[in-house]
């Protein structure tokens, strides 16, 4: 395979190949797309989306009594923010010394499904208007919750891109690298993701901005996994609105030190007001610029030039 990009570090590579599963075909591949995949979880991953507010509506709009009712009950037990919202910051908060939370998720990447080989993930159909098929084919039932993370994610890919947004869904890693290499043209590119430097067990605690560097980039592809049998990464980019920056932050609880892309979205103005963001920062759409770091297995796409 030829990969036209630079690993950052041997981690990041590794984690790569670790993904890719060349054996067993999609019937094996089930097995790993076990209980703990559920909408809530991966719809707050989501809310790193502009486009989340479209999509949750939509899907809102299909419920059954019962998930309302789950979620009354959510409601009253979650008053206070969810955790996984310590994502989000302004440029403001980018200084040397700043103490902010973060949450950076602590995902068992072996668990998470494996990208099938292109040939084979080719076969399977993957578009919404297949889905009581493809249910079948995964022998899951109708209302079950796998049943409902993969009409997500087939809308969420469905879904038209935003004025001036590029996006795509890939359905295999050599898709997602030929689709990444037709935006950025000739140029090469390379792969940042938020890396722990030193273990940690903590999810959400305090950490201190060590060093900040602020990388000048026309174009940023920030790809966001989606809950599938196999992996699916949504990809998107906006050309000239993203200011990317790699943040080293030390963790106040227990030292932890990681080293984090993060993104600024410049103009929010086109936004969903809805979006949690803004609920967030308390700030309105279009008054202030929205940063947000990564959890650790999404890939942040940018031209090798702007690394050097
Ligand atoms: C991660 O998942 C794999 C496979 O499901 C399991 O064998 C392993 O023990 C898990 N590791 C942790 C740290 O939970
Ligand atoms: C972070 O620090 C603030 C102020 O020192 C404290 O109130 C808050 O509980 C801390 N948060 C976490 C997650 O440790
Ligand atoms: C990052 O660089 C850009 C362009 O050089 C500049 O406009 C911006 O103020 C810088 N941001 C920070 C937080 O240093
Ligand atoms: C982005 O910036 C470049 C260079 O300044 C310009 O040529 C291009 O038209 C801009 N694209 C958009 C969508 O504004």
């Amino acid at each position: 395979m030829r990969l036209g990009l630079a690993c950052w570090s041997f981690l990041l590579c590794a984690l790569l190949l670790f993904m890719i599963a060349y054996d067993g075909g999609p019937r094996k591949i089930t097995i790993t797309f076990g209980r703990d995949i559920e909408l809530k979880k991966v719809s707050t991953h989501m809310q790193n989306l502009e486009t989340d507010g479209h999509i949750l509506h939509k899907i809102t709009q299909s419920k059954t009594e019962e998930d309302e009712e789950e979620e009354e009950h959510e409601k009253i037990n979650h008053n206070h923010m969810d955790p996984e919202l310590n994502v989000f910051f302004t440029p403001k908060d980018l200084k040397i010394g700043n103490k902010m939370p973060i949450y950076f998720a602590h995902e068992n990447i072996s668990a998470s499904p494996k990208f099938l080989p292109r040939e084979e993930s080719e076969k399977i159909p993957f578009s919404s208007r297949h889905l009581p098929s493809l249910l079948k084919f995964f022998s899951f039932p109708k209302h079950s919750p796998q049943a409902k993370a993969m009409k997500y994610t087939l809308k969420h890919c469905e879904f038209k891109a935003m004025e001036g947004e590029t996006k795509f869904c890939a359905t295999s890693l050599e898709s997602l690298l030929d689709s990444t290499r037709k935006i950025f043209g000739p140029s090469e590119f390379s792969m940042l993701s938020t890396t722990y430097l030193t273990k940690s067990p903590v999810s959400l605690q305090n950490y201190t901005i060590s060093k900040v560097k602020n990388i000048s980039v026309s174009r940023v592809i920030g790809c966001h996994p989606l809950p599938y049998p196999y992996a699916v990464f949504y990809c998107h980019s906006q050309e000239n609105d993203t200011r990317l920056f790699v943040v080293m932050l030390e963790g106040e609880q227990d030292g932890a030190r990681v080293k984090a892309p993060a993104i600024c979205h410049m103009d929010t103005s086109m936004w969903n007001k809805d979006h949690v963001a803004f609920d967030v920062l308390k700030v309105q759409p279009g008054t202030s610029p929205v940063c947000h770091f990564f959890p650790p297995d999404n890939l942040i796409w940018v031209p090798l030039s702007s690394v050097l």
